[in-house]
């Protein structure tokens, strides 16, 4: 299962791309919203940190067909390539997504919030479809089953798309996904950190090494005398 940062902080996107198995970075107008810089600035910067290789997932704006079609080219224009175009999975988005693949741009229907809005952008060419998890929780429906039944039909109709489940409040919507074979997830850096942290793992960490060390006096192997 891919990996991916839901975030425009600079500095996390930095720790965790060296640290952790990334995969790339989402974001959406929010997101963006929350940096307070010129979008195109904190794009360029993400990019730049998270080199060529890995994915950035950048949504198109504009509320109308040709709006969509020219933030979308912008955004190849200032990214390159590995980069993926988000549109509202709407009617007007799904006509932008049938034109754009015709012109081998990818995209990711996001904003999707029941299981037949992600048959349609998958129907209409998006490459991803993006279910949000927590906030189809926050709705009073399940959203882990509105994922799965998306990857049920995506996987039934044979379309050429992959899920990218997003919107997290905790690991155990994450890990009931990867459990599920979902191919993408996007979560908060928070998110992220919290896989691997609490106090059992770090005082086990740490009595490993304080052992070895009243053994040998030193802590690490190539240290031993
Ligand atoms: C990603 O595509 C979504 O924009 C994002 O995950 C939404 O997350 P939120 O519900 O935490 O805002």
């Amino acid at each position: 299962m891919k990996l991916f940062i839901d975030d425009a902080d600079i500095d996390a996107i930095r720790y965790l791309t060296e640290y952790y198995p990334i995969d790339g970075v989402t974001t959406n107008p929010s997101i963006l919203a929350k940096t307070k810089r010129d979008p195109r600035e904190t794009l360029k910067q993400i990019r730049s940190v998270i080199g060529e290789e890995r994915t950035i997932f950048v949504q198109a704006v504009a509320a109308d067909y040709e709006g969509m079609i020219n933030d979308a080219h912008m955004i190849m224009d200032l990214l390159g390539k590995n980069t993926v175009v988000k549109i509202p999975s709407v009617p007007v988005g799904f006509k932008a997504i049938a034109a754009l693949k015709k012109e081998g741009i990818p995209t990711c229907g996001t904003a999707v919030y029941t299981a037949m809005q992600g048959y349609l952008a998958a129907k209409a060419g998006a490459s991803y479809v993006a279910p949000y998890v927590n906030r189809i929780e926050n709705m009073g429906y399940d959203g882990i089953q509105v994922v799965r039944e998306i990857q049920d039909i995506l996987d039934a109709c044979g379309y050429d798309c992959q899920v990218l489940a997003a919107s997290f409040k905790n690991s155990r919507q994450v890990k009931e996904l990867a459990a599920y074979g979902i191919d993408n997830v996007t979560c908060s850096a928070d998110i992220i950190k919290g896989f691997a942290k609490n106090a059992a793992i770090d005082g086990a960490v740490e009595d490993f090494i304080s052992d070895f060390q009243a053994l040998t006096g030193v802590t690490s192997m190539t240290d031993l005398k």
